[in-house]
């Protein structure tokens, strides 16, 4: 069995309404279970004990969260811990602006994450709510896919302590 952890930050429902669809993707593959977790609950543990990680959160002034900055400065004295973790990211804003995903994946090298896919970009004003009935939420559920079957073939092939 593999957890991916779904680490995200949402203040009106945009980002969390991703992050389910990413859970989805998450558990449709056998073997593998997600875990939801607002980042102002979670601590450095979480990131320690998951098989894979994907991060999301809004577009804030062209950055991510102020919240999930603030966990990756707590995690840096982890970092070396969680070495070769793969990972993936997603944000959601009023525009398409992919400067907010940018922002989390030029973080990936400095705690030497595997990237494993492209992240996506939710622009509101193009795509309307993610929470609104019949959108098309399937590239998120195919990062969550994506996350956990990476997760599955390392664990067969990383012996793990
Ligand atoms: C303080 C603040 C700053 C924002 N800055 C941007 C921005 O620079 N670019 C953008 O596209 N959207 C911006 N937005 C819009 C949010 O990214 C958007 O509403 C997002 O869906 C919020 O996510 P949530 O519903 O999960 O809380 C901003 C919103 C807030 C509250």
């Amino acid at each position: 069995m593999v957890k991916v952890l779904i680490l995200y930050y949402s203040r009106t429902g945009n980002v969390e309404a991703l992050a389910r669809a990413v859970a989805e993707g998450v558990e449709s593959v056998e073997g593998a279970s997600a875990e939801l977790k607002r980042v102002d609950f979670a601590t450095v543990y979480d990131l320690i004990s998951c098989d894979a990680v994907v991060f999301g959160s809004p577009n804030y002034f062209g950055y991510m969260a102020g919240l999930l900055k603030d966990f990756f400065d707590r995690a840096w004295s982890i970092r070396d811990v969680v070495a070769g973790k793969p990972a993936a990211a997603f944000t959601c804003g009023g525009s398409s602006s992919s400067s907010a995903l940018l922002s989390i994946e030029g973080i990936f090298p400095a705690f030497r994450f595997q990237k494993v896919c492209d992240g996506v970009v939710w622009g509101l004003r193009d795509r309307g709510r993610p929470s609104e009935q019949g959108k098309d939420l399937s590239a998120l559920k195919s990062v969550g896919r994506i996350l956990a079957e990476t997760a599955l073939k390392r664990k067969m092939e990383v012996p793990q302590n």
